[in-house]
């Protein structure tokens, strides 16, 4: 099936993602390639194709050879110990790591099949189609309303903006809680509703996937449990990559798991991360190829 865009966005294309350059592409580029990390590719088609991905903050290099195939329409989890490069890799796939001055990204990170590093692709607008959320619900300080009218204007999307609004909040779950209240300021709102609205804010720009940095961390479990319910309605529409270091929350959302490790590296004399094993993840949290792997979800390590 050729790709056809989820969310057409007269914005970005032609020029930053051509779709027929895509149709041609996608399939050559992002066939799994022999790396000991990818123990099955997804059933379903790609939506990002990382190759030997390398990450340093200067001289340090934070994550070494990344090569796996992220599945459309699915929610994959990253987990691993503290500093083994889960924020950093999934920086990478928005690139948002060219945010901070000292990061440098080698290898290939294929979009729809076209690589998102490429001379002739706008960040921004990478942006856009893939969306982000923060561990720490950030609202601006603004008016619900005008939080998540804030890309949609920044981006001078067309249309009716008080439509653009409803639909993101609707999609987020928080239309109902909400609607009578749109132009109060988004602080008055609890953490749970933040995040939700961070999630509304991130939608409004109709990206294509929704990247996640432990978006619960900072939630009660009522809260967790509405943003996972939330997560498992949008994968039918998004594609969702999340950070966490809940292994329920891994186990309970996710179609695929990778689970990164971080290994001192002899040669250079610093910490380095890298994936262990990626795999459906109910396959990795029952019965895992890496004994690594094995100790990390059973508790014995991290
Ligand atoms: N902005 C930065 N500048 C320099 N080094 C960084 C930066 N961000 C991360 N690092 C380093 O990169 C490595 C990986 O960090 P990263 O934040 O990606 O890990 P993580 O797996 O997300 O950890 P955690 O679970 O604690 O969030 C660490 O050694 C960290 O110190
Ligand atoms: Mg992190």
């Amino acid at each position: 099936m050729p790709y056809v865009p989820m969310h057409p966005d007269p914005l970005t294309e032609p020029t930053e993602f051509n779709s027929s350059r895509l149709e041609t592409q996608a399939r050559a580029d992002t066939q799994p390639t022999a790396a000991s990390a990818v123990a099955e590719p997804p059933a379903r088609d790609s939506i990002f194709g990382v190759r030997d991905l390398d990450v340093f903050y200067g001289q340090h290099r934070a994550v070494r050879d990344v090569t796996f195939d992220l599945p459309e329409h699915e929610i994959t989890a990253l987990i691993g110990p503290s500093g083994c490069g889960k924020s950093t890799f999934l920086r990478c796939l928005n690139r948002m790591n060219d945010l901070i001055p000292s990061a440098r990204v080698d290898g290939e990170v294929l979009f729809h099949g076209e690589n998102l590093y490429a001379r002739d692709i706008d960040p921004v607008a990478v942006r856009k189609r893939i969306g982000m959320v923060f561990q720490k619900p950030n609202p601006f300080p603004k008016s619900i309303f005008d939080n998540v009218a804030f890309g949609p204007r920044v981006s001078g999307m067309k249309g009716d903006m008080a439509e653009i609004v409803e639909q993101a909040l609707r999609r987020a779950a928080l239309w109902d809680e909400v609607k009578d209240r749109l132009k109060t300021n988004a602080f008055g709102m609890s953490g749970g509703q933040q995040q939700r609205l961070c999630i509304a804010r991130a939608l409004a720009t109709q990206p294509d996937v929704l990247l996640m940095d432990e978006p619960c961390s900072a939630l009660d479990p009522i809260s967790t449990g509405r943003i996972e319910d939330l997560m498992l309605e949008l994968k039918q529409d998004y594609s969702i990559v999340i950070v966490t270091h809940n292994m329920q929350q891994a186990a309970r959302v996710s179609q695929m798991t990778a689970f990164f490790t971080v290994e001192l590296d002899e040669q250079a004399g610093h910490r380095t991360g890298a994936v262990v094993e990626y795999a459906p993840t109910e396959k990795l949290f029952t019965s895992p190829d890496d004994s690594r792997t094995e100790d990390y979800v059973t508790g014995k390590f991290g």
